[in-house]
């Protein structure tokens, strides 16, 4: 199965990176109470249930990936939680859930829409497991809410041959802004849609934080390089000239990167 950011080793210990490098941009909109019982779509190595556990002390965490080899990473970064139950994973595809009606008080989705065609049969799906009353939040891209300054062009070009890679694969890296209209297809109540703004700017006055953040950006645009060499979508030396100019930006005061994702929270009525 083609898929943009490839599953390396590489890539499974940048997830986990990435879901502490975000949490405090994408959870305080989040809100699931003690002892429910949770379910995650497209759980990867299990980042995100690490986070969702450590705020919200759920009975349990019900993980879903595709893509089996994440599942086996998964059950390695959370060996305790799946001995004790209070994790269990299974290789599933959204759109087809292993599970009965009416099972659990809340879901989650971070980030796997983008690699999909049409994101109405997964949230149906979703719609069926959850209880009457249930919660579901979905946080997905929105890639063309990219801006940089001073202008990179490296950046931008390398940018725009991820989107299109990501469209060839058929997913859609705008997916961001088709979630509220999924939602309605799939007949679940929208609560809230909101933009997630990750950005950095003068406020970010600590050099180190400065760098970290640039140096995760970096990493989440090269995640698909592979894949773009691979096809010759990009000259071999574009990753080298991304990384001169993420570097240039990390010691320029005058930085800006701003980048938007989007956050849905519907219910099952
Ligand atoms: C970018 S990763 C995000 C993982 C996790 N949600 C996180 O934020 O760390 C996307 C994951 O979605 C999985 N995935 C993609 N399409 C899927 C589908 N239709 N059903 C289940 N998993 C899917 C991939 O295998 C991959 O592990």
């Amino acid at each position: 199965m083609s898929y943009i950011h490839s599953y390396s080793n590489t890539e499974r210990q940048r997830l986990v990176e990435q879901a502490d490098f975000l949490e405090k941009y994408l959870y305080p909109t989040i809100s699931f109470g003690p002892g429910d019982t949770l379910l995650e779509v497209g759980c990867g190595v299990g980042a995100q249930i690490r986070c969702m556990l450590r705020r919200f002390k759920p009975a349990m965490i019900t993980g879903v990936d595709r893509e089996t080899s994440q599942v086996e990473q998964a059950l390695a970064n959370l060996p305790d939680e799946v001995q004790t139950g209070t994790v269990e994973l299974y290789i599933a595809t959204g759109d087809l859930l292993p599970f009965n009606d009416n099972t659990f008080d809340g879901a989650y989705i971070f980030f796997v829409f983008e690699h999909l065609s049409d994101p109405v049969p997964v949230i149906r799906e979703i719609k069926r497991v959850l209880k009457p009353g249930g919660k579901f939040y979905c946080t997905e891209v929105v890639n063309q809410a990219l801006y940089v300054y001073p202008r990179s062009p490296a950046i931008n070009d390398y940018w725009a041959a991820f989107n299109r890679l990501q469209s060839e694969l058929g997913g859609n890296p705008d997916i961001g802004l088709h979630l509220a209209s999924a939602c309605v297809d799939a007949e679940m109540t929208i609560r809230s849609f909101i933009p997630v703004p990750v950005m950095m700017d003068k406020r970010m006055t600590d050099s180190g934080e400065r760098k970290h953040f640039l140096h995760m950006w970096e990493r989440c645009l090269l995640s698909g390089a592979s894949s773009l060499l691979e096809r010759g979508m990009i000259a071999p030396d574009t990753p080298e000239k991304v990384s001169d100019e993420f570097e240039k930006l990390s010691v320029n005061p005058e930085s800006i990167f701003q980048y938007d994702a989007r956050q849905i929270l519907a219910v099952k009525e």
